[in-house]
């Protein structure tokens, strides 16, 4: 079967492949070859294997795919992600920061944490696991260095000040940030227009500038993703 694999015009690391007669699927080179993350597809081209990136599963694809203007995250950067789950999108921030680069994964929940390690962080040096809570930075300071750019998708209330909390400690000057806002979780009473309001307003007054905002349909119902410059 032909399969076709070509580098994304804007964002290093990213990569859009096409198998004979589907539509084109957006990709990574695989920095742990023959492992994937939740069964994805991997492909094999000249000695490279790549790995499909499923825009239903990743917030970050679904705003690659719905419009992302920039895509901070680079091979070489170091990255803080709050909330990272069980490492599927972590896993592919690993795929686009390469060997030299870190992603330094807050998680809280012991349960998920062990599986974040079990099936991804095991497999990729790049990942420095970190089970604590991400309101409380002070306590994983030790364990970070500064970092280029924070992926913040804790789904909590006050998500925005707990990004800026973290970005006043660890984020570098005009530094970046890719903050998913889940309004539901956020107060389930209130309209998800009016929390995303209130999320954007705290980080202009916490100095970040919103460049871009990005609503996830049909990937994602009541998520935004917000892309903001840290002024500082
Ligand atoms: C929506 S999931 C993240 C999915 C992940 N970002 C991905 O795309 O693969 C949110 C995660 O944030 C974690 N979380 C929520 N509040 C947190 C906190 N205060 N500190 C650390 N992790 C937190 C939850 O346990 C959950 O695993």
């Amino acid at each position: 079967m032909a399969i076709e694999v070509e580098a994304h015009k804007l964002f290093p690391g990213v990569y859009w492949a096409q198998l004979e007669l589907e539509k084109k699927k957006l990709a990574t080179l695989n920095f742990a070859p023959g492992h994937t993350v939740y069964g994805e597809k991997l492909v094999k081209i000249e000695g490279n294997e790549y790995r499909s990136w499923n825009p239903f599963r990743s917030k970050l694809a679904a705003a690659i795919l719905n419009g992302l203007k920039k895509l901070p995250i680079k091979p070489g950067h170091k990255v803080l992600y709050l909330g990272a789950a069980t490492g599927t999108t972590p896993s592919y921030i690993s795929d686009i920061i390469e060997q030299k680069g870190r992603v330094f994964c807050i998680e809280f929940s012991p349960r998920v944490f062990r599986e974040l390690i079990d099936r991804v962080c095991n497999y990729r040096q790049n990942m420095i696991p970190i089970l604590d809570d991400a309101r409380l930075p002070e306590r994983y300071r030790m364990f970070i260095e500064e970092v280029d750019e924070i992926y913040c998708d804790i789904a909590q209330p006050e998500q925005a000040k707990i990004l800026a909390n973290n970005a006043d400690m660890f984020l570098k000057s005009k530094g970046w940030v890719l903050l998913a806002i889940k309004a539901r979780s956020i107060n389930v009473a209130e309209e998800p227009t009016k929390i995303y309001e209130k999320e954007l307003q705290t980080l202009r007054e916490r100095s970040f500038d919103v460049d871009q905002v990005i609503q996830l349909e049909p990937y994602d119902k009541d998520h935004i993703m917000v892309l903001a410059k840290y002024t500082k």
